[in-house]
């Protein structure tokens, strides 16, 4: 079982609006409502790939409840923590005239400590030994830096494996209480190790030296230049596909459900770290937070370069 953690979830409006322009009245072309935030992309995908998961986090009001819907319409079982506020609102406004991608994000409204203590409970709950819980994006307003680091040990005591995808202040502390997998991409490997880096080996060392400090597996995404998938074993230099990019959006996601995916099912390594190059290059290929299409993932997957370094 996969159970999946997003505790600040948005509903992503999406409006196609030509020639957007402020202090004007501006007509919507086309608009479309999608469930969003890392864990709940993550199950997306999950889905997309057949493999079953739990979503957890914290959802309110009627957005709240647009977004359970939408979940539980896919097939993705929820078990989400209840607050009064809605769940905020992202505005993405796309002007095919210009060209532009305007977000226009809602600030989330902190949690209560026993909101928050209820979403581990339930995950914890879900979660067998051996099980992975994948912690992703960031928390509320106001949360403590450390949230994800102790439910990581927390978790670790239960013999439940954590993937964490988080950032900055979250993502220092919680590397520090060694998750099974983290996925930072190359700008948030450099927050976390507080330097920048000078070329592939030199990012493939810097997450060597995680590994070695007891992160069973560090990926670093690297946009449309592939990815690195580290272990003590191996070091795996994934090349990035050309593909035609549409939206790049959840590529981290579908590289995280990818590799959860890959451990539950029992594939090897290898074939997880290539399975997670040809769908996150099929993810930028759909428009906003939509799934990669599993017929674009089967025509990648012969064209993905995998290089041992
Ligand atoms: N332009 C692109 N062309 C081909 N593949 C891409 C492109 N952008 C991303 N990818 C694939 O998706 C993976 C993850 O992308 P990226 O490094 O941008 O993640 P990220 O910064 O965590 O993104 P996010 O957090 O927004 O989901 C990359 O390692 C690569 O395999
Ligand atoms: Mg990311």
């Amino acid at each position: 079982m996969i159970v999946t953690v997003t505790l600040t979830p948005a509903l992503d409006k999406t409006v196609v609006l030509p020639g957007f322009a402020v202090d004007q009245v501006n007509r919507i072309q086309s608009l479309r409502l999608d469930a969003g935030g890392k864990g709940i992309n993550v199950s997306k995908v999950l889905k997309a790939l057949g493999t079953d998961s739990l979503a957890t986090g914290i959802l309110g009001g009627g957005t709240g409840r647009y977004i359970e819907n939408a979940l539980q319409e896919m097939g993705i079982a929820c078990d989400f923590a209840w607050v009064p506020q809605d769940t905020r609102t992202n505005l993405k406004v796309i002007d095919p005239v210009s060209h532009t991608n305007t977000d226009i994000n809602e600030p989330g409204a902190p949690v209560s400590e026993e909101v928050l203590e209820s979403v581990f409970e339930k995950a914890a709950a879900a979660a067998n030994p051996g099980d992975i819980v994948v912690l992703a994006g960031k928390a509320p307003a106001g949360t403590a830096d450390t949230i994800f680091a102790d439910w990581i040990t927390r978790f670790k005591a239960r013999g439940i494996k954590v993937y964490m995808d988080a950032d900055a202040a979250l993502l220092i502390a919680g590397a520090k209480a060694c998750p099974a997998m983290i996925k930072p991409n190359d700008a948030e490997l450099g927050r976390l190790l507080g330097r920048s880096f000078s070329g592939i080996a030199d990012l493939a060392a810097a997450a060597k030296e995680l590994v070695e400090g007891g992160i069973e597996t560090v990926v670093v995404s690297l946009g449309g230049d592939g990815a690195l998938f580290v272990t003590k074993n191996e070091v795996l230099r994934g090349k990035g596909l050309r593909v035609p990019v549409q939206s790049t959006v959840g590529a981290g996601d579908s590289m995280m459900a990818t590799m959860a995916h890959g451990a539950v099912s029992g594939m090897s390594f290898r074939d997880t770290c290539a399975l997670a190059m040809a769908v996150s290059a099929a993810t930028v290929m759909t428009p906003g937070t939509q799934a990669a299409d599993m017929n674009v993932v089967r025509e990648l997957l012969p064209k993905v370069e995998l290089e041992t370094l």
